[in-house]
């Protein structure tokens, strides 16, 4: 299936007060590999085709990848179940971390979950993930428990640190 953007989703795509020209749109087959791609360069245990893929196949998802210039610099993944939505995925290429983007990415689901009147955002993130935590903790996410031995990783298994933000 092709998901075209309706014209309201690719305006709604273009943060004027964000970071460079940022420009957002719904992922679709065509750029699965690119974005695995990003994901293996980017973390160890991320998701592969598989995973992406019933994604874009169900409205109750959302993919956006941001690109610049027509390369691809990150995406998300938003899943959405009634009042509330979970942030499955996340993720900035190796060359254009540290520059703004993983939060104009965190600020646009953001933007896209008010827009579809979602009242929580939870997202699970590894204990060792300081860095992306860090970024949780600066646009208001709360720590709301743990799940134990969550994650697979290279030293057996790890912890997944729960968050949600209170979007009203
Ligand atoms: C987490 C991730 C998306 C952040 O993207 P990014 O574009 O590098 O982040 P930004 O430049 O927008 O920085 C946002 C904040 O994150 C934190 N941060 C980002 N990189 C950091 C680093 N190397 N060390 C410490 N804090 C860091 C800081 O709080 C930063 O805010 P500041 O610049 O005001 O200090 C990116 O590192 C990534 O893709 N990591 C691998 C995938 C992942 O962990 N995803 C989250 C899974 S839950």
């Amino acid at each position: 299936m092709n998901r075209t953007l309706a014209p309201s989703k690719a305006l709604f795509g273009n943060f004027s007060e964000m970071n460079s020209n940022a420009n957002f749109q719904q992922f679709e087959e065509s750029d699965l590999q690119a974005v695995v791609a990003v994901e293996r360069r980017v973390m160890p245990f991320g998701w592969n085709l598989n995973t992406f893929r019933p994604c874009l196949y169900n409205d109750a998802y959302e993919c956006w990848k941001l690109e610049k210039d027509e390369t691809l610099i990150g995406y998300c993944v938003l899943y959405f179940i009634g009042p509330t939505a979970q942030l499955l995925n996340l993720c900035v290429d190796v060359p254009h971390q540290r520059k703004g983007y993983g939060r104009d990415i965190l600020h646009f689901a953001l933007a896209r979950c008010r827009a579809k009147g979602v009242q929580d955002l939870f997202l699970e993130v590894r204990s060792s993930n300081s860095v992306a935590q860090q970024l949780y903790h600066s646009l208001g996410f709360k720590k709301i428990g743990q799940r134990k031995d969550y994650y697979e990783s290279t030293r057996g298994r790890e912890h997944a640190e729960v968050y949600s933000l209170d979007l009203y």
